[in-house]
């Protein structure tokens, strides 16, 4: 049921790291979880262990309208995931074109999807914010953004801080106030890492959720066609915490439990 975007104003942060990650070891504690690629640079699924080869996917042919569920390819960590599928740039362009005119493209089947109360829907999107993620700004439950720690990225912090980073208009206020923090490639031991996080944890308080360590592993899992899911300490650690802060956030129900219904309000809607 829950939406849980990863998103940022910024470029090679750690988005798709993060999503993939989050989607294993939420997968691995039990959770149905489904992944979604809006990022037309394809990568979510070589996260995910799925073949360069596989072009197929969900946005590059949603204007098809071929449905999502023929889309959903199984991966070994045990989530489902809706590449984005290959496009040609000139494609890429009309998709964004289409969905700023008609988000109903994406926003019908992810409500679909939403339909399913036992799902986790986590979201990868490209830099910034872009037609495809504002269709979703009505049904995101929790916006995960992430930033370096560097000052490139704190200067970013005061505009989020103040919902601001999303754009103008309710929705995006909306989907920006529902936004919590992630610091990525975060050392320890290197002054600027630790000024930042500390400038983050004053202007952003309780919406930092946390930072995940620079650590050489994370990239090396890639090559490897594998998620960095166990590990006493570094980046994987460091994910396991921000997937229990995700889990409070989003309120997600420990796996097999489910919320007590209301059969005259689901026969009314
Ligand atoms: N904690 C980390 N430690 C070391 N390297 C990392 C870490 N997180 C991500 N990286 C590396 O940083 C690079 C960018 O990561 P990733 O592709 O996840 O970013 P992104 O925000 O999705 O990028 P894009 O904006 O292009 O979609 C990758 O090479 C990845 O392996
Ligand atoms: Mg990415």
């Amino acid at each position: 049921m829950p939406l849980i975007a990863i998103a940022s104003p910024k470029g090679g942060v750690g988005k798709t790291t993060l999503t993939a990650h989050l989607a294993g070891i939420l997968a691995g504690r039990g959770y149905r979880v489904t992944v979604l690629d809006l990022d037309p640079q394809n990568a979510l699924r070589l996260h995910m262990g799925v073949s360069i080869r596989e072009e197929g996917g969900f946005m590059a042919s949603i204007q098809a309208s071929d449905g999502w569920k023929s889309a959903l390819l199984d991966t070994d960590c045990g989530a489902k995931l809706l590449p984005f599928g290959a496009a040609e740039p000139a494609d890429v362009l009309d998709i964004a074109t289409a969905l700023a005119t008609r988000p109903d493209l994406l926003a019908g089947p992810v409500r679909q999807m939403l339909a399913d109360p036992d799902l986790v829907l986590l979201v990868d999107t490209p830099p910034g914010p872009g037609s495809a993620l504002a269709a979703l700004y009505p049904m995101t439950d929790l916006m995960v953004l992430v930033l370096l720690a560097d000052a490139g990225s704190a200067s970013l912090v005061p505009q989020i801080a103040q919902n601001r980073f999303m754009g103008r208009g309710s929705l995006a206020t909306r989907a920006a106030e529902r936004a919590v923090v992630v610091l990525n490639q975060f050392d320890a031991r290197a002054p600027l890492s630790a000024a930042v996080l500390e400038m983050a944890q004053r202007a952003l308080c309780h919406r930092l959720l946390g930072a995940v360590a620079r650590d050489e592993a994370v990239a090396e899992a890639l090559a490897d066609k594998r998620l960095l899911t166990d590990g006493a300490s570094g980046a994987a650690e460091d994910m396991q915490v921000i997937a229990d802060q995700v889990v409070r956030r989003a309120g997600l129900r420990p796996p097999g439990t489910r919320r007590p219904g209301f059969s005259a309000l689901s026969e009314w809607g």
